[in-house]
């Protein structure tokens, strides 16, 4: 068993960073993103009603559902896709590993 896992942060160039997110620490993505010093408000500290820890999705296995309270932030964004995410709403499990993410405007 893993204890951790890697996330990729694909810059505008198309170059993708290497993360190591750890298993045991139940973090979020938002929280390895700040982590890691990208530039990632998250202003409302991960309580899905800032939206400035907005990821579009490129790349991914299974990732957990969407709570109405992301869709209906994620709605009001002008930049959502539809593989937009909040990155506080992720949780760091095994089903993550290889995430690939974008970090949008927002954030
Ligand atoms: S940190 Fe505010 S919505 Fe994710």
């Amino acid at each position: 068993m893993k204890d951790a896992i890697n996330i990729y942060v694909e810059q505008d160039g198309g170059e993708r960073i290497e993360l190591e997110a750890p298993l045991d620490m139940n973090l979020s993505v938002m929280e390895v993103l700040k982590a890691n010093e990208f530039p990632v408000q998250a202003v409302c500290g991960g309580m899905a009603i800032c939206a400035t820890c907005h990821v579009e999705v490129l790349q991914s296995g299974e990732l957990p559902d969407m709570s109405d309270d992301e869709a209906y932030m994620l709605e009001t964004l002008p930049h959502a896709t539809d593989t937009s995410r909040l990155s506080c709403q992720l949780r760091v499990t095994p089903e993550l590993d290889g995430l690939v993410v974008r970090i949008m405007p927002e954030a």
